[in-house]
């Protein structure tokens, strides 16, 4: 970016970004503060060799869009490390990080996990400024909430794929799915898919596909992967080998595609054959194809609806840090479930009585509650649209 661009500002934000660096160990990174109309700036922390500022604004926005569309009271806020996390420096270099931002932390930003950094990161930078309250997504054995060891995304995918079948009026149990990825979010979506009922036809990785019609046994694909990881796909008995991206148009009610953007393009929209489609990966569906899906009445539930969880149970990261009792993971399946449930349907209603995708519903809904906020906080003048959330 050049030392005078501003491309990434509107009347939203950012409001504050703070660049630091560190000659000793050449730390150089960025905080950035998008919008706090609906509370302070909350989002994780990511090191990366290529971080830039304009990438962390973006971030910093889109989570300004997630906490509004889950309706919790964050705002969006991003910090980003230009570092390699694989270098034996990284801890100098965090410490160095989370030093230069003490006056920022944790009044307003707490440092969360993203890429690059893990949960013994987090544990360094609470021990880095002396407080508990500096990091999310430390150690159980510290208090902390691993969020994402506990499938907690994956969980709320599955669990919008059900209200999005109760929606449609369509019966999840007995219902094919076919899963496109199966990483993080995918084993949890599948583990709870298969507790409600429905039967995981196929499911790819970027090593291949697998097609059973009659139902894989999610049991053992969980396990293939712990031991072949991508390659499990490979290790399938009796299941028909497809090539990546066959999946997507194979006869199903149920399409969680978990694993790249832009992979449901408009051609792909037109020959699919599911009925309902979540989100597990952020943006797996182009604009068009959104477009063109929601023409074939096809229920989309978009990703920061759909892969939402972990966004709810960094807010219980959140409370945990002043807290003396343990956070239990049932306790956030449940808010998860009941939060995304909620959230999915209310856009799939807006997107029907509006007669807009669910994409433009979702943000929208999240505009709207963010715009509300700055009203009544006297950020900007009342606007005379009709509120209708
Ligand atoms: N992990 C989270 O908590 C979380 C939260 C929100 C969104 N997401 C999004 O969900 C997606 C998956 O995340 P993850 O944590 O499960 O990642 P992961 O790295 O654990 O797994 C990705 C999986 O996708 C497979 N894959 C890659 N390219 C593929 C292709 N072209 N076709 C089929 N499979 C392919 C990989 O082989 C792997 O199995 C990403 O888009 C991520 O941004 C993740």
């Amino acid at each position: 970016m050049t030392t005078d661009d501003f491309s990434h500002a509107d009347d939203w934000g950012p409001e504050k970004i703070v660049t630091v660096s560190d000659t000793r160990t050449g730390m150089r990174g960025v905080l950035v503060i998008d919008n706090t109309a609906r509370g302070m700036g909350k989002g994780g922390t990511r090191m990366s060799p290529k971080v830039t500022v304009t990438e962390i604004s973006r971030l910093a926005r889109v989570m300004t869009w997630k906490w509004a569309g889950v309706d919790l009271f964050f705002g969006g806020a991003k910090a980003g490390i230009r570092f390699d996390p694989t270098s034996p420096d990284k801890e100098a270099v965090l410490r160095a990080f989370v030093r230069a931002l003490s006056s920022e932390v944790p009044k307003e930003y707490v440092f969360g996990l993203d890429m690059g950094l893990t949960e013994r990161d987090a544990a360094i930078i609470q021990n880095e400024l002396g407080d508990r309250g500096a990091a999310v997504g430390s150690p159980r054995e510290l208090g902390g909430v691993p969020y994402d060891q506990w499938g907690i995304t994956g969980y709320g995918v599955a669990e919008a794929t059900h209200a999005a079948a109760q929606w449609r009026q369509q019966p999840i149990e007995g219902a094919r799915v076919v899963v496109q990825g199966f990483g993080a979010v995918v084993a949890a979506t599948a583990h709870r898919l298969h507790e409600l009922g429905t039967t995981v036809v196929a499911v790819s990785t970027s090593a291949g596909a697998v097609y059973e019609p009659d139902g894989l046994d999610v049991n053992a694909l969980l396990a293939a992967r712990a031991i072949w990881g991508d390659a499990l796909v490979d290790h399938i008995e009796g299941a028909k080998q497809l090539a990546v991206g066959e999946e997507l148009l194979l006869p199903t009610e149920i399409l969680v595609p978990a694993a790249q953007q832009d992979v449901i393009d408009v051609t792909t929209a037109r020959e699919l054959q599911a009925t309902i489609i979540v989100e597990g990966a952020n943006l797996p569906i182009t604009p068009d194809a959104q477009t063109v899906l929601a023409e074939r009445g096809v229920a989309v539930v978009p990703d920061f609806i759909a892969n939402a969880g972990g966004v709810v149970a960094a807010a219980y990261a959140m409370d945990a840090r002043t807290s003396a009792f343990p956070v239990e993971p049932e306790q956030i399946r449940i808010a998860v479930a009941d939060r995304l449930r909620r959230n999915s349907i209310t856009v799939l209603e807006a997107s029907a009585r509006d007669n807009v995708t669910t994409h433009v519903a979702a943000r929208r809904l999240a505009e709207q509650r963010v715009r509300i906020a700055m009203e009544l906080s006297g950020r900007i003048k009342p606007d005379i649209c009709e509120i209708r959330i």
